[in-house]
Protein backbone atom coordinates (compact mmCIF):
# COMPACT_ATOMS: atom_id res chain seq x y z
CA UNK A 1 0.00 0.00 0.00
CA UNK A 2 1.13 3.31 -1.16
CA UNK A 3 0.45 6.26 1.28
CA UNK A 4 1.32 9.70 0.31
CA UNK A 5 1.76 12.13 3.32
CA UNK A 6 1.36 15.84 4.16
CA UNK A 7 2.84 17.76 7.32
CA UNK A 8 2.69 21.76 7.73
CA UNK A 9 2.51 21.97 11.37
CA UNK A 10 4.58 24.26 11.59
CA UNK A 11 7.76 25.91 10.07
CA UNK A 12 9.04 22.80 7.81
CA UNK A 13 6.54 21.81 4.70
CA UNK A 14 7.05 18.31 3.92
CA UNK A 15 5.74 15.34 1.51
CA UNK A 16 6.89 11.82 1.95
CA UNK A 17 5.41 8.80 -0.03
CA UNK A 18 5.99 5.49 1.89
CA UNK A 19 5.36 1.79 0.83
CA UNK A 20 3.74 -0.09 3.63
CA UNK A 21 3.42 -3.41 4.66
CA UNK A 22 2.46 -5.86 7.42
CA UNK A 23 -0.03 -5.93 10.58
CA UNK A 24 0.36 -4.10 13.95
CA UNK A 25 2.84 -6.89 15.38
CA UNK A 26 5.57 -6.48 12.21
CA UNK A 27 4.59 -2.62 9.99
CA UNK A 28 7.38 -2.54 7.88
CA UNK A 29 7.91 0.95 5.62
CA UNK A 30 9.86 1.52 2.54
CA UNK A 31 10.17 5.51 2.35
CA UNK A 32 10.22 6.13 -1.21
CA UNK A 33 10.26 9.70 -0.90
CA UNK A 34 10.82 12.33 1.80
CA UNK A 35 10.89 15.78 1.04
CA UNK A 36 11.17 18.62 3.88
CA UNK A 37 11.67 21.95 3.06
CA UNK A 38 12.45 24.45 6.14
CA UNK A 39 11.24 27.78 6.39
CA UNK A 40 13.87 28.49 9.72
CA UNK A 41 15.76 31.32 7.04
CA UNK A 42 12.35 33.17 7.04
CA UNK A 43 11.75 33.04 10.71
CA UNK A 44 14.82 33.50 12.12
CA UNK A 45 15.06 37.00 11.79
CA UNK A 46 12.15 37.22 13.80
CA UNK A 47 13.42 34.79 16.65
CA UNK A 48 10.89 31.78 16.56
CA UNK A 49 7.93 30.72 13.74
CA UNK A 50 5.45 33.46 12.42
CA UNK A 51 2.37 31.53 12.08
CA UNK A 52 1.16 33.94 9.07
CA UNK A 53 4.73 33.83 7.38
CA UNK A 54 4.23 30.02 7.62
CA UNK A 55 1.02 29.97 6.20
CA UNK A 56 2.07 32.00 3.56
CA UNK A 57 5.60 29.72 2.68
CA UNK A 58 3.12 26.48 2.82
CA UNK A 59 0.61 27.60 0.28
CA UNK A 60 3.98 28.97 -1.91
CA UNK A 61 6.12 25.67 -1.04
CA UNK A 62 3.34 22.66 -1.16
CA UNK A 63 3.26 22.46 -4.86
CA UNK A 64 6.62 22.75 -5.53
CA UNK A 65 7.17 19.94 -3.04
CA UNK A 66 4.68 18.00 -4.72
CA UNK A 67 6.32 18.34 -7.60
CA UNK A 68 10.05 17.15 -6.54
CA UNK A 69 8.11 13.84 -4.99
CA UNK A 70 6.89 13.01 -8.22
CA UNK A 71 9.79 14.27 -10.66
CA UNK A 72 12.69 12.41 -8.95
CA UNK A 73 13.54 9.44 -9.30
CA UNK A 74 12.59 6.69 -7.04
CA UNK A 75 15.60 4.96 -5.30
CA UNK A 76 16.41 1.36 -6.86
CA UNK A 77 14.10 2.12 -9.91
CA UNK A 78 16.70 3.50 -12.06
CA UNK A 79 15.63 6.02 -14.63
CA UNK A 80 12.05 6.06 -13.82
CA UNK A 81 9.95 8.75 -12.11
CA UNK A 82 7.40 7.96 -9.81
CA UNK A 83 3.68 8.14 -11.44
CA UNK A 84 1.14 9.83 -9.31
CA UNK A 85 -0.09 6.41 -7.99
CA UNK A 86 -1.11 6.38 -4.34
CA UNK A 87 -3.18 4.65 -2.09
CA UNK A 88 -4.35 7.13 0.83
CA UNK A 89 -3.80 10.31 1.54
CA UNK A 90 -2.87 11.29 4.94
CA UNK A 91 -2.48 14.78 6.58
CA UNK A 92 -1.67 16.22 10.25
CA UNK A 93 -4.62 18.06 11.65
CA UNK A 94 -2.83 19.01 15.03
CA UNK A 95 -1.32 19.82 17.45
CA UNK A 96 0.26 22.70 15.67
CA UNK A 97 -0.40 26.17 14.21
CA UNK A 98 -3.99 26.32 12.77
CA UNK A 99 -2.86 28.68 9.76
CA UNK A 100 -0.04 26.45 8.79
CA UNK A 101 -2.29 23.22 9.48
CA UNK A 102 -5.18 24.69 7.07
CA UNK A 103 -2.83 25.24 4.39
CA UNK A 104 -1.51 21.42 5.13
CA UNK A 105 -5.47 20.28 5.01
CA UNK A 106 -7.15 22.22 2.30
CA UNK A 107 -4.03 21.19 -0.07
CA UNK A 108 -4.42 17.39 1.07
CA UNK A 109 -8.41 17.97 0.34
CA UNK A 110 -8.11 19.06 -2.82
CA UNK A 111 -5.60 16.31 -3.86
CA UNK A 112 -7.44 13.87 -2.78
CA UNK A 113 -10.74 14.70 -4.43
CA UNK A 114 -8.82 14.85 -7.48
CA UNK A 115 -7.11 11.52 -7.40
CA UNK A 116 -10.63 9.96 -5.69
CA UNK A 117 -8.96 8.89 -2.17
CA UNK A 118 -9.58 8.43 1.15
CA UNK A 119 -8.11 11.11 3.25
CA UNK A 120 -6.97 10.10 6.84
CA UNK A 121 -6.31 12.68 9.38
CA UNK A 122 -3.01 12.04 11.81
CA UNK A 123 -2.42 13.36 15.15
CA UNK A 124 1.28 14.50 14.75
CA UNK A 125 2.70 13.45 18.38
CA UNK A 126 1.50 10.16 16.93
CA UNK A 127 3.43 10.75 14.28
CA UNK A 128 6.89 11.41 16.21
CA UNK A 129 5.98 8.17 17.74
CA UNK A 130 6.08 5.80 14.71
CA UNK A 131 9.25 7.58 13.57
CA UNK A 132 10.58 4.67 16.11
CA UNK A 133 9.25 2.19 13.40
CA UNK A 134 11.02 3.93 10.34
CA UNK A 135 13.53 1.92 8.63
CA UNK A 136 16.88 2.85 10.01
CA UNK A 137 19.85 3.71 7.18
CA UNK A 138 22.99 3.66 8.94
CA UNK A 139 22.78 0.44 10.81
CA UNK A 140 26.12 0.13 12.98
CA UNK A 141 26.55 -3.11 13.25
CA UNK A 142 29.42 -2.76 15.06
CA UNK A 143 27.89 -1.01 18.25
CA UNK A 144 26.53 -3.03 20.14
CA UNK A 145 24.33 -0.51 21.62
CA UNK A 146 22.52 -0.53 18.27
CA UNK A 147 19.32 -2.42 18.38
CA UNK A 148 16.19 -2.20 16.41
CA UNK A 149 14.10 -4.45 17.43
CA UNK A 150 10.66 -2.75 19.55
CA UNK A 151 10.19 -5.07 22.27
CA UNK A 152 6.95 -4.70 24.51
CA UNK A 153 6.48 -2.85 27.50
CA UNK A 154 7.98 0.24 26.28
CA UNK A 155 8.84 3.72 27.61
CA UNK A 156 8.63 6.36 25.06
CA UNK A 157 9.99 9.59 25.39
CA UNK A 158 8.79 12.24 22.79
CA UNK A 159 10.88 15.36 22.92
CA UNK A 160 9.76 18.27 20.78
CA UNK A 161 9.66 22.20 20.62
CA UNK A 162 6.28 22.01 21.84
CA UNK A 163 5.81 18.91 24.08
CA UNK A 164 7.72 16.51 26.49
CA UNK A 165 5.73 13.37 26.92
CA UNK A 166 6.37 10.04 28.63
CA UNK A 167 4.36 7.34 27.70
CA UNK A 168 4.05 3.21 28.44
CA UNK A 169 3.50 0.96 25.97
CA UNK A 170 2.27 -2.58 26.20
CA UNK A 171 1.88 -2.81 22.46
CA UNK A 172 2.08 -0.52 19.57
CA UNK A 173 -1.37 0.76 19.83
CA UNK A 174 -1.67 0.65 23.61
CA UNK A 175 -0.46 3.00 25.93
CA UNK A 176 -0.53 5.30 29.19
CA UNK A 177 0.51 8.61 29.74
CA UNK A 178 2.27 8.71 32.30
CA UNK A 179 3.80 12.30 32.70
CA UNK A 180 4.08 15.53 30.38
CA UNK A 181 5.19 19.02 30.80
CA UNK A 182 3.69 21.28 33.32
CA UNK A 183 4.82 24.32 31.41
CA UNK A 184 7.43 24.57 29.09
CA UNK A 185 8.64 21.99 26.95
CA UNK A 186 12.24 20.79 26.50
CA UNK A 187 12.76 22.17 22.58
CA UNK A 188 10.88 25.50 23.96
CA UNK A 189 13.42 26.09 26.97
CA UNK A 190 15.98 25.31 23.93
CA UNK A 191 15.06 27.76 22.31
CA UNK A 192 14.26 30.12 24.92
CA UNK A 193 17.77 30.05 26.35
CA UNK A 194 19.27 30.07 22.84
CA UNK A 195 17.24 33.47 22.29
CA UNK A 196 19.09 34.49 25.66
CA UNK A 197 22.36 33.31 24.64
CA UNK A 198 22.01 35.56 21.39
CA UNK A 199 21.66 32.65 19.52
CA UNK A 200 19.77 32.01 15.93
CA UNK A 201 16.72 30.34 16.19
CA UNK A 202 15.96 26.98 16.30
CA UNK A 203 17.78 27.21 19.65
CA UNK A 204 18.67 23.38 19.87
CA UNK A 205 21.17 22.69 17.46
CA UNK A 206 22.76 25.73 18.40
CA UNK A 207 23.31 25.57 21.75
CA UNK A 208 24.53 22.08 20.69
CA UNK A 209 26.79 23.59 19.19
CA UNK A 210 28.15 25.74 21.79
CA UNK A 211 27.98 23.45 24.26
CA UNK A 212 30.54 21.16 22.54
CA UNK A 213 32.58 23.97 23.71
CA UNK A 214 31.52 23.99 26.98
CA UNK A 215 32.47 22.67 30.61
CA UNK A 216 28.63 20.66 31.68
CA UNK A 217 29.77 20.68 35.05
CA UNK A 218 30.91 24.22 35.20
CA UNK A 219 27.71 25.59 36.25
CA UNK A 220 24.96 23.83 39.01
CA UNK A 221 21.69 24.63 37.29
CA UNK A 222 18.98 23.06 39.37
CA UNK A 223 17.51 20.19 37.85
CA UNK A 224 13.29 20.31 37.95
CA UNK A 225 10.95 17.72 39.46
CA UNK A 226 14.05 15.40 39.44
CA UNK A 227 13.03 13.66 42.86
CA UNK A 228 9.82 14.31 42.95
CA UNK A 229 7.52 11.27 42.41
CA UNK A 230 5.54 11.13 39.05
CA UNK A 231 6.61 11.24 35.90
CA UNK A 232 5.59 15.30 35.10
CA UNK A 233 8.46 17.70 33.81
CA UNK A 234 8.87 21.07 34.40
CA UNK A 235 11.63 23.31 32.45
CA UNK A 236 11.02 27.04 33.26
CA UNK A 237 12.57 27.41 36.54
CA UNK A 238 15.22 25.79 34.74
CA UNK A 239 14.75 28.76 32.28
CA UNK A 240 14.54 31.41 34.92
CA UNK A 241 17.81 30.23 36.29
CA UNK A 242 19.93 30.55 33.81
CA UNK A 243 18.35 34.05 33.25
CA UNK A 244 19.29 35.03 36.51
CA UNK A 245 23.05 33.74 35.92
CA UNK A 246 23.12 35.66 32.92
CA UNK A 247 21.56 38.54 34.99
CA UNK A 248 24.48 38.04 37.77
CA UNK A 249 27.07 37.69 35.45
CA UNK A 250 26.47 41.06 33.94
CA UNK A 251 29.06 42.98 35.49
CA UNK A 252 31.25 40.48 34.19
CA UNK A 253 30.81 41.54 30.43
CA UNK A 254 32.45 41.67 27.92
CA UNK A 255 33.99 38.13 29.66
CA UNK A 256 29.52 37.04 29.67
CA UNK A 257 30.47 36.24 26.28
CA UNK A 258 32.71 33.64 27.03
CA UNK A 259 31.04 31.99 29.35
CA UNK A 260 28.29 30.76 27.06
CA UNK A 261 29.67 27.87 26.17
CA UNK A 262 29.73 26.89 29.90
CA UNK A 263 26.41 27.94 30.12
CA UNK A 264 25.29 25.93 27.04
CA UNK A 265 26.64 22.96 28.17
CA UNK A 266 25.77 23.36 31.94
CA UNK A 267 22.21 23.93 30.70
CA UNK A 268 22.22 21.25 28.02
CA UNK A 269 23.36 18.61 30.43
CA UNK A 270 20.16 19.62 33.36
CA UNK A 271 18.05 19.49 30.54
CA UNK A 272 19.83 15.61 29.57
CA UNK A 273 19.95 14.74 33.34
CA UNK A 274 16.22 15.06 34.15
CA UNK A 275 14.99 13.57 30.77
CA UNK A 276 17.48 10.66 31.40
CA UNK A 277 16.28 9.92 34.78
CA UNK A 278 12.90 10.25 34.65
CA UNK A 279 12.74 8.02 31.46
CA UNK A 280 15.05 5.12 33.27
CA UNK A 281 13.09 5.31 36.40
CA UNK A 282 9.49 4.52 34.36
CA UNK A 283 12.04 2.09 32.66
CA UNK A 284 12.65 0.11 35.82
CA UNK A 285 9.24 0.42 37.30
CA UNK A 286 7.40 -0.96 34.19
CA UNK A 287 10.17 -3.47 33.28
CA UNK A 288 10.78 -2.21 29.83
CA UNK A 289 12.03 -4.12 27.37
CA UNK A 290 12.27 -1.23 24.95
CA UNK A 291 13.69 2.77 25.11
CA UNK A 292 12.10 4.97 22.12
CA UNK A 293 13.07 8.07 22.04
CA UNK A 294 11.55 10.61 19.14
CA UNK A 295 10.90 14.35 18.68
CA UNK A 296 13.13 17.17 17.34
CA UNK A 297 14.94 17.05 20.66
CA UNK A 298 16.16 13.52 20.14
CA UNK A 299 18.37 14.97 17.33
CA UNK A 300 20.59 16.00 20.43
CA UNK A 301 23.57 14.05 20.65
CA UNK A 302 24.03 14.22 23.95
CA UNK A 303 20.40 12.99 24.87
CA UNK A 304 20.81 9.99 22.63
CA UNK A 305 24.19 8.70 22.77
CA UNK A 306 23.64 9.15 26.82
CA UNK A 307 20.18 7.34 26.54
CA UNK A 308 21.53 4.68 24.04
CA UNK A 309 24.31 3.85 27.07
CA UNK A 310 21.78 4.21 30.00
CA UNK A 311 19.64 1.40 28.30
CA UNK A 312 22.47 -0.98 26.92
CA UNK A 313 23.43 -0.75 30.62
CA UNK A 314 20.10 -1.45 31.77
CA UNK A 315 20.10 -4.35 29.25
CA UNK A 316 16.99 -2.92 27.64
CA UNK A 317 16.83 -1.81 23.83
CA UNK A 318 16.75 1.47 22.98
CA UNK A 319 15.84 2.82 19.43
CA UNK A 320 15.65 6.32 18.09
CA UNK A 321 15.14 7.54 14.59
CA UNK A 322 17.57 8.42 11.79
CA UNK A 323 18.14 12.28 12.27
CA UNK A 324 15.93 12.72 8.67
CA UNK A 325 13.34 12.23 11.23
CA UNK A 326 13.66 13.56 14.43
CA UNK A 327 12.26 16.62 13.18
CA UNK A 328 9.32 17.24 12.07
CA UNK A 329 9.04 15.41 8.50
CA UNK A 330 5.91 13.93 6.58
CA UNK A 331 7.29 10.23 6.39
CA UNK A 332 6.03 9.57 10.15
CA UNK A 333 3.19 10.87 9.32
CA UNK A 334 2.28 8.45 6.47
CA UNK A 335 3.83 5.56 8.80
CA UNK A 336 1.24 7.07 11.45
CA UNK A 337 -1.76 6.75 9.14
CA UNK A 338 -1.11 3.35 8.08
CA UNK A 339 -0.86 2.12 11.59
CA UNK A 340 -4.24 3.95 12.50
CA UNK A 341 -5.85 2.19 8.94
CA UNK A 342 -4.22 -0.93 10.85
CA UNK A 343 -6.40 -0.60 13.86
CA UNK A 344 -10.22 -1.27 13.18
CA UNK A 345 -11.38 -0.01 16.03
CA UNK A 346 -9.64 3.59 16.49
CA UNK A 347 -11.78 6.61 15.85
CA UNK A 348 -11.03 8.76 12.64
CA UNK A 349 -9.91 12.15 13.07
CA UNK A 350 -11.53 14.73 11.96
CA UNK A 351 -10.25 16.58 8.98
CA UNK A 352 -9.75 20.04 10.44
CA UNK A 353 -7.14 21.98 11.87
CA UNK A 354 -7.08 21.07 15.60
CA UNK A 355 -4.29 23.38 16.98
CA UNK A 356 -4.15 21.55 20.68
CA UNK A 357 -4.94 18.41 19.73
CA UNK A 358 -3.20 15.81 22.69
CA UNK A 359 -2.37 12.39 22.47
CA UNK A 360 -4.44 10.79 25.19
CA UNK A 361 -4.05 7.17 26.70
CA UNK A 362 -5.24 4.95 24.08
CA UNK A 363 -6.47 1.05 24.13
CA UNK A 364 -7.33 -0.10 20.47
CA UNK A 365 -6.47 -2.92 18.13
O1 LIG B 1 9.61 17.91 16.51
P1 LIG B 1 10.04 19.25 16.07
O2 LIG B 1 10.76 19.36 14.75
O3 LIG B 1 8.83 20.24 16.01
C1 LIG B 1 7.77 20.19 16.93
O4 LIG B 1 6.91 19.30 16.79
O5 LIG B 1 7.83 21.03 17.86
O6 LIG B 1 10.97 19.84 17.22
C2 LIG B 1 11.56 21.09 17.11
C3 LIG B 1 12.35 21.35 18.39
C4 LIG B 1 12.88 22.77 18.47
O7 LIG B 1 12.57 23.29 19.75
C5 LIG B 1 14.37 22.60 18.31
O8 LIG B 1 15.14 23.57 18.98
C6 LIG B 1 14.59 21.22 18.88
O9 LIG B 1 13.48 20.48 18.45
N1 LIG B 1 15.83 20.60 18.40
C7 LIG B 1 16.87 20.31 19.21
C8 LIG B 1 17.90 19.82 18.37
N2 LIG B 1 17.44 19.81 17.08
C9 LIG B 1 16.16 20.30 17.13
N3 LIG B 1 17.02 20.43 20.54
C10 LIG B 1 18.19 20.06 21.06
N4 LIG B 1 19.24 19.60 20.33
C11 LIG B 1 19.13 19.46 18.99
N5 LIG B 1 20.15 19.01 18.28
ZN1 LIG C 1 7.09 17.84 15.64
Amino acid sequence: MKILAIETSCDETSIALLECRGGLKSPKFKVLKNIVSSQIPIHRPFGGVVPNLAKREHIKNLPLVLRQVFKSKVPGRAGKSQKLKVDYIAVTVGPGLEPALWTGINFAEALANKLKKLLIGVNHMEGHLYSNWLPLKQQKTTDKRQQTTIKFPAIALIVSGGHTILLHMTSITKWTKLGETLDDAAGEAFDKVARMLNLPYPGGPEIQKLAAKGNPKAIKFPRPMLNKPGYEFSFSGLKTSVLYYLRDHQSLRPTTYDLRPDIAASFQQAVVDVLIKKTVRAAKEYKAKSILLCGGVSANKALRETLRTTAYELRTNFIVPDFEFNTDNAAMIAAAAYINLLQKNKKRLKIEAQGNLNLGDQDTN
